[in-house]
């Protein structure tokens, strides 16, 4: 595996890539790998001559300084799982490299971005986009992965790969799982024992929600997932949501829907989803 730190050199190198015709998948990371991480490249490396994974904490796409701050860079054994899961190229940039210090970034990503996580996040989605234009300019790879859990940073990535023009295709991952149904986060290693089982609740409503959702209205369903969080403690919903898959506004038919759930497990934020087609 080779490590690239400067961008310049980055971009000579997938420069020569592409003219020797060799096709390249990028997975972009802020690090603290675990499964998901491996599946997408997995499947870059399925699909691609070549893949290149960036690590780079984004320090402006977090909106809590306290959050940034404990956000785990653990370098060493993202380096090992790495070189095991056979990623050709490591992007690993400074953030004096990635940035400027008067820079400025005003791309409206619009109404997509101002809903759910926007929300409860103001600001985020200003720095991933902000940092992922960066990426594609660096890195023209021909695919980029990414995992469903963030979904809605998904189909924002994709109005700002259709606002530019790049030629990328993205290509959504579905979420991976522990056995118990936790969806893999960076952030679950902040949970303790028993908030990591006070955590499998997110994954437990979504379940009961796809089961039920042919047999129960909307009302209803939302009515148990409210009983079952007021019930549990240590844990408060942010947003439950039925949206259109498509566009993540409020849904016109069940069929096409996703829903999104994301609460506060003690000091943690954990973000899950699923599609109910
Ligand atoms: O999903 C992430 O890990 C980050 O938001 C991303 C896309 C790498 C941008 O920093």
């Amino acid at each position: 595996m080779e490590v690239f730190t400067k961008k310049i050199t980055l971009y000579h190198q997938v420069l020569k890539l592409n003219a020797e015709h060799k096709s390249i998948g990028l997975v972009p990371t802020m690090g603290a790998l675990h499964a998901g991480h491996l599946s997408l490249i997995k499947k870059s490396k399925f699909e691609n001559d070549v893949t290149i994974v960036s690590i780079f904490v984004n320090p402006t796409q977090f909106n809590d300084a306290s959050d940034l701050q404990k956000y785990p860079r653990p370098i060493q054994t993202d380096m090992a799982l790495l070189k095991n899961a056979g990623c050709d190229i490591l992007f690993l940039p400074s953030e004096n490299e990635m940035y400027s210090p008067s820079e400025k970034w005003d791309y409206e990503v619009g109404a997509i971005a101002n809903d759910l996580e926007g929300v409860y996040r103001p600001g985020h989605f200003m720095g991933v986009t902000q940092i992922v234009y960066k990426l594609f300019t660096i890195i023209p790879a021909q695919k980029a992965y990414f995992g469903q859990k963030d979904y809605q940073q998904f189909l924002v990535i994709k109005h700002l790969v259709a606002h530019f023009n790049i030629p990328m295709v993205l290509v959504c991952c579905p979420i991976v799982r522990e056995a118990d149904g936790l969806a893999l986060s960076s952030r679950n290693i902040h949970l303790s024992e028993p908030q990591r089982k006070k955590a499998l609740l997110l994954h437990k409503t979504l379940s009961f929600i796809k089961n039920n959702y042919s047999k129960l209205p909307i009302d209803k369903l939302l009515q148990k997932v409210r009983t079952d969080f007021e019930t549990e403690d240590d844990v408060q919903l942010e947003y439950i949501a039925f949206r259109d898959k498509y566009t993540l506004k409020p849904i016109v038919t069940i069929n096409k829907a996703i829903v999104l759930i994301a609460a506060q497990v003690g000091n943690t934020r954990l973000i899950d989803n699923i599609m109910l087609d």
